[in-house]
This record gives structure tokens, sequence and C-alpha cells, in this order.
């Protein structure tokens, strides 16, 4: 392949859209009220729903503090401008994500170590990295990966669901690696490969992907089958799956941290209810971790900021039993 010269990355731009981005998610969720509204199960072979009665001591990661009950909706005035720089951010992405481009990028995944170092310092580096172009930014990576991990702490969940808050968005390093843009690292995540659900937002944007047009893709099930499982689903290439790779690769996470990690941008399925008609029975399990993970994501950022020194030996010591390996190959 020839070697194209890539432009200096500004973590600022890819701050910016993923904190649009993120604000819509969370805006559809609190004015809509769906975050706790049942997903559609009409095309699951059952109907069951993924209903949150049966907690039981190990199903404690189940449990809902109700700490983010009562949001207010208004202190999210800036909806409508963001969604104007959104739209042409998914307009891209919904272009550019195709079958094709998707193969090339897990190729290059597994054909190329990209970096060597602990979890930690992929932290620290991605700090680094996205704030150094924006020195006035309100939150930093850290900031957000720590205050995602604290607020699932605090409300007694599991030491491996703390972690997956800490490390859910480390795949963002993918921005300084080898991605052609920030559509190919932020933003709502959709499988590639069949129809495109009209839940997935702006789905009018996808009228120049060139998958659009072709009949092995563009059908219901595409090149997947009925209930297939997500496991075998490609989703559009991003922070999320990249991380997902990294994460199963090298820990002992459990199956539902690797959900979460891997589905946290798929809000087409764990919030609209989509493509229900490609899960299979596991993955009924892994909807329940990703809602029960997304809130966190969404709304912890209203939490105070933490002293990373005074977390660190608590984190360190975090990464350290679910990595057996400190340094890793991202
Ligand atoms: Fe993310
Ligand atoms: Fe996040």
């Amino acid at each position: 392949m020839s070697k194209v010269s890539k432009p200096k990355r500004e973590g600022k731009l890819l701050e910016n859209i993923d904190d649009d981005v993120m604000l819509i998610n969370k805006l559809k969720q609190e004015v809509v009220k769906k975050s706790d509204t049942k997903i559609e199960t009409e095309e699951f072979p059952d109907g069951e729903e993924t209903a949150n009665d049966d907690c039981t001591d190990k199903d404690d990661w189940k449990k809902d503090s109700g700490f983010y009950d009562g949001i207010d909706p208004k202190a999210f005035r800036q909806y409508e401008l963001a969604c104007d720089r959104v739209k042409d951010f998914y307009e891209e992405q919904h272009t550019k994500q195709t079958v094709a481009y998707n193969i090339q990028a897990r190729i290059n995944f597994k054909t190329r170590v990209r970096a060597k170092m602990t979890i930690w310092e992929g932290l620290e580096k991605l700090n680094k990295l996205l704030d150094e172009s924006d020195p006035d930014t309100e939150l930093s990576q850290i900031d957000h990966a720590l205050q995602t991990a604290e607020a699932i702490r605090r409300d007694g969940k599991p030491r491996w669901f703390q972690l997956v808050g800490l490390i859910h968005d480390l795949g963002k390093l993918l921005y300084f690696f080898d991605s052609k843009g920030q559509w190919d690292v932020v933003g709502d995540t959709f499988p590639v490969g069949c129809k495109y659900s009209a839940k997935i937002i702006f789905p009018g944007s996808f009228q120049k992907n060139p998958d659009l047009k072709n009949p092995l893709y563009n059908t219901k099930y595409g090149i997947y089958q009925k209930h297939c499982g997500l496991d075998k689903v490609m989703l559009s290439w991003g922070h999320d799956e990249y991380m997902y790779h990294i994460a199963k690769l090298n820990s002992t996470l459990p199956q539902e941290a690797l959900a979460m990690i891997r589905y946290h941008s798929f809000y087409p399925w764990h919030q609209e209810g989509a493509y229900t008609y490609l899960m299979d029975e596991h993955d009924k399990m892994m909807l329940e971790a990703v809602r029960a993970f997304n809130k966190y994501d969404l709304y912890s950022k209203i939490d105070e900021n933490y002293n990373v020194d005074d977390l660190k030996k608590y984190y360190l010591e975090l990464i350290d039993e679910y990595f057996p390996e400190k340094v890793i190959d991202f």
C-alpha cells in the first residue's frame, strides 16, 4: 500500500466531536426518557425482556442506585448546535464505513503493533495527546476515565466493572496511530454488511455509501444470518472495537466487561432496540451489561473531578489484577 502522509492530529477536534456525539446521545435518553423503557423484542424468538429484577450477589452489577435519576434535561441547551456539527460528522462516517474498509481496518489491526506500553501509560498518553492542543479543555480523558470508574465504584459494582470505566475509551489512541480521521474512531457504531437500521442516528446519510447499492450488503440480514449472534457481526470500526480486541487479547476481564467495551457506542442497539434479529441468547445478557454501563459513561461527567495522584495507586492495582502482563501491545 502506498504511504500517505498524514496531517498532524489535533486532539481538540476529536474531543469536540466526541463531546457533541455524547451530548446528543445523552439528550436523546433524557428528553425521550428512553433509558428505562424496555427494548423492543418482538423480533427476538421468545420476546423476553431484559429486566433488572433478578439481582443476586453474583449479579450485583445489575443493581441501580438511582443516583442519576431526575437529571434536568434543560442543562443541555447546546443540543441543536451540536446536532449540526454531528450531522456533518455522521455524513462522512456513514459514507466511509464500508465492508471493504472494515475488513482492511481489522487486517491492519492484526498485522502490526502500534505501541508497547502499560494500560496506565496508555491513559497518560491519550490524555496528553488529546489535551496538548486544547489546554482549556474542561475535561481530560483521564478525568472522564476516572469519573466513570469512580461512579461505578461508588455504586458498589465489582472491580472488573470499575476497570471497564477506566479503560473503555482508551481505544481513542487509534486517532494517533492509524485511523483515517475522526469518523473511524468515535461516534455511534452500527453493523456493516447488512441493511442500515432506520434507528441509526441520521439514517438518511448513508446515500453515498457504496454498500447501500450492493445486493450482498443491503438486505435485512446481508452477509449474516438470523440470530447469528453479534459476535459474528462486523460493527463499524472505531475505539470500541479496537479496545475490545486489546482487552480480549491481554486481560482476564469477564465477557460482560468485554461487551461493555465493545458495544458502548452501539446506541442503535442498546438504546433504540435495533438489530435484535441478529442477537443470540448470549447477547441478551450482554445487552443488559452494556445498558448498565451506559449511564456511567453518559452522566458521570457532571461529577466532581478527581485528583489523579490520589487514585493512581488504587487503579494501578486494579489494572494489574486483570492484565497479567504489565506491558502490552497496542
Ligand atoms: Fe467511547
Ligand atoms: Fe466514555
